[in-house]
């Protein structure tokens, strides 16, 4: 297994229930290191559940690529970020690099990083290919399984969430399919590689777009004094043909910021055109950042007051409820824009690791006395370690960006 993150890590620990032998490799030694004792860096994996593999002897932490070698199924499932704009497929080159070395004859090979269709048959496969000298769909299965983790949610787990699974051939399928079987309730097949990687990038498409729709229409809709929440609610109770989504500070995470423009980008260089509604859906959530200060600014305009000087606290520095992960996060965005209009910014997380966040916040509790000493509020995430009372009591400009709070001096997005 490549990547023992946030989607190889609960991989590994399933495939390691269900009694396969595994080995967890990274190149990342303090992870690994943590790992090996048993310590877990992603919340949906408890610490109990590592120590119960390691206990179980069928699981190990490495960093050693030699230990890799000679395996019967291989999972990558490693960063696939942008580089100015760019698809960055390094960490998937290096990882086939080292599962090239260890291929052998009849073994299978499986992409999950999200990535542009096309990547598994015309990048991995010749990699794979030159490395080991072995042909895929000859000596070797190849194929591509798209994660459809969601950190943080109860309801969908790895297992019980549909798998999509595809082979470069109907061999490879088969042997994909076989394996994922194990490890989930329901796989569903598709023809071919390139159809899973679209259906990765579809997905996070719709919700990228669809998050942008409603952003865009919350901010109409301030200006026209109409409340889009009522709005959304009502939409929300037609039985079909409608999904709720709802407007937020902006879009976070490994992947709604990364993957829509893998699918541009892929469009762009094959086609030669735009791929315009991912264009228009980056450029109206990555605004939505600088719109929360912006309202944050006019609410304490309102009472004679200006960004500069005052201690603003924000609340919720995660990309979303409930998890640690800072990765893009609008949060970085708000705090950067506050500190250049000359606020005092601090932040109250109590899941991210804010030596980590690259703006230098200073960290605090979420406290009735912090709440006093603020002079403004922004509620960017409504984790369930908060008691938001304190924020709907608050005598300052308290701006929630998340519709959650009641309360004479809230303002909502
Ligand atoms: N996090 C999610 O919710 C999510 C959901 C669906 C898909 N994905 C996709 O899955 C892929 C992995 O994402 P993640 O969230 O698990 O990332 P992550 O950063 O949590 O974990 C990736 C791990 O891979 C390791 N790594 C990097 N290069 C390596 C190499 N050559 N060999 C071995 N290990 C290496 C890193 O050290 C890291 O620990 C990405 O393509 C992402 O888009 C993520």
């Amino acid at each position: 297994m490549f990547g023992q993150g946030y989607v190889g890590l609960p991989l590994a620990m399933r495939a390691v229930e269900v009694g396969f032998d595994v080995v967890g490799f990274d190149i990342d030694t303090r992870r690994v290191g943590r790992l090996r004792e048993g310590v877990s860096d992603v919340e949906d994996v408890p610490d109990k559940v590592v120590a119960a593999a390691l206990d179980s002897g069928r699981y190990t932490a490495t960093s050693a690529p030699e230990a890799c070698a000679g395996f019967d199924v291989a999972i990558l499932a490693v960063p696939t970020p942008l580089r100015d704009g760019t698809p960055d497929l390094s960490y998937v080159l290096d990882a086939a690099r080292t599962a090239g070395a260890g291929l052998r004859p009849g073994a299978l090979v499986v992409l999950e990083s999200t990535t542009y269709p096309g990547t598994t048959e015309e990048v991995l496969g010749p990699l794979l290919s030159e490395v080991s000298g072995l042909t895929p769909g000859i000596d070797f299965h190849l194929g591509y399984s798209p994660e459809r983790i969601d950190p943080g949610n109860e309801r969908w787990k790895l297992t019980n969430t549909p798998k999509v699974v595809s082979g470069i051939d109907p061999p490879s399928l088969r042997s994909v399919s076989d394996f994922y079987g194990a490890l989930v309730e329901e796989t569903v097949e598709v023809s071919g590689t390139r159809e899973a990687e679209l259906t990765k990038l579809l997905e996070n498409t719709f919700r990228h777009v669809n998050i942008a729709l409603v952003n865009e229409l919350a901010m109409f809709a301030h200006e026209l004094g109409i409340d889009v929440w009522e709005a959304i609610d009502a939409a929300s109770t037609k039985p079909f043909g409608y999904m709720r989504f709802t407007p937020g500070p902006g879009v976070g995470g490994h992947c709604l910021p990364v993957d829509p423009s893998y699918l541009s980008w892929r469009v762009k260089r094959e086609l030669g055109y735009p791929f315009r509604f991912v264009e228009l859906a980056n450029d109206v959530n990555d605004h939505m950042p600088d719109y929360v200060v912006r309202r944050l600014g006019a609410a304490l305009n309102r009472q004679g007051r200006a960004v500069h000087g005052v201690r603003v606290l924000v609340v919720g520095l995660a990309y979303k409820r409930n998890t640690g992960d800072a990765r893009e996060t609008p949060a970085v965005e708000v705090c950067r824009r506050l500190l250049a209009l000359g606020a005092e910014v601090v932040g109250a997380d109590p899941h991210v690791d804010v030596a980590r966040f690259p703006v230098p916040v200073k960290r605090v509790e979420l406290t009735r006395e912090e709440v006093a000493r603020a002079d403004a509020i922004v509620l960017l995430v409504d984790h369930d370690a908060f008691d938001l009372s304190l924020l709907e009591d608050a005598s300052c400009v308290v701006f929630d960006s998340r519709h959650v709070l009641a309360g004479s001096l809230v303002e909502t997005l």
